[in-house]
């Protein structure tokens, strides 16, 4: 099972619309078995499916945790919405950041109990593991998960469950203080939780090829972490299609619009992602403890 996580500390880069789409990708196009689970109290992910009813939504990935740390057996499947045959999505709420918070008490409560100390860490231990407990290798081929824009309790524990990272990036001013943040806390996170964190690839997304600033942030991009990220050759051109199709039609823009230009991007981008999805997460799925 491979878990991946669209990362930038940065808001609007395409994080959302690149995870929708590629997880419609693995399942349309490579008949793969896909989870989206959506780490974002913004919901955008969840908005895009459109048909995801009120009910299941009270449900999700934050009711999941709080009824585990109340001991009540959960069973993941009851959290989580079938889409289609090959898509399933464990959704949350816009109060899912209030996790913190549970997960805050719930440690107190036991250090009083128990007489020990615990750490803000355990925070996101806590939820790695419930994860790895109930999500098994065989239930799925891809775990995708859209993370939301900062550093946090959400986003570094979708780091941390996934360890591998894709990185969208939009060519524009400051993008490069965004590649040097994620090193660091990449750093911080191999360091805190003695785990190895990989960048899968970095997609350039929302293009614009009339625009002379965004090729030269792109050649920036190349002198200054070209040796140390993988850039997908292939650029994702800022074209309306990626927001038509996610918009108006709930699909991914390939089976919206599958003669456009949006179309050719993304697909290209998806098959040059896959050789190096499948070197990153190949046999390294194991986490150390
Ligand atoms: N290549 C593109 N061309 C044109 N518009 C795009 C492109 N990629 C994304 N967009 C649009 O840009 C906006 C932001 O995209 P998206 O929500 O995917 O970003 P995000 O990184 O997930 O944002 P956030 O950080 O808030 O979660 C959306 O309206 C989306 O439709
Ligand atoms: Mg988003």
């Amino acid at each position: 099972m491979k878990k991946i996580v669209f990362f930038n500390t940065k808001g609007g880069t395409g994080k959302t619309t690149l995870c929708y789409n590629y997880g419609w990708y693995l399942a349309d196009k490579r008949n793969k078995k896909v989870l989206f689970i959506d780490f974002d109290p913004q919901i955008n992910l969840v908005k895009a499916f459109g048909n995801v009813p009120p009910s299941a939504l009270e449900k999700g990935f934050e009711r999941f945790i709080v009824n585990y740390l109340k001991r009540d057996p959960v069973n993941l499947a009851e959290y989580i919405v079938k889409i289609n045959d090959h898509i399933d999505l464990l959704p949350s709420s816009n109060s899912v950041s209030q996790l913190d918070e549970h997960l805050t008490n719930y440690l107190l409560n036991r250090a009083g109990r128990e007489g020990q100390v615990y750490q803000a860490l355990h925070r996101n231990i806590i939820i790695k593991r419930v994860l790895e407990e109930h999500l098994r290798d065989g239930d799925y081929d891809f775990v995708l998960i859209d993370s939301q824009p900062n550093y946090s309790l959400l986003s570094t524990t979708a780091i941390l469950y996934a360890q591998n990272i894709i990185v969208v990036v939009r060519p524009e001013l400051f993008s490069y203080l965004d590649i040097h943040y994620l090193f660091k806390i990449m750093e911080n996170l191999e360091e805190k939780f003695e785990i190895k964190v990989r960048i899968v690839c970095t997609i350039i997304n929302a293009f614009e090829r009339r625009r002379k600033m965004s090729q030269t942030i792109v050649d920036g991009f190349y002198k200054n972490f070209g040796d140390r990220i993988k850039i997908l050759n292939q650029k994702i051109r800022y074209l309306s299609a990626y927001q038509s199709s996610i918009t108006m039609e709930r699909r991914p823009v390939f089976l919206s619009f599958p003669a456009s230009e949006a179309t050719h991007d993304i697909l290209k981008a998806f098959q040059e992602m896959d050789v190096l999805v499948d070197r990153s997460t190949n046999g390294t799925d194991a986490i150390p403890e």
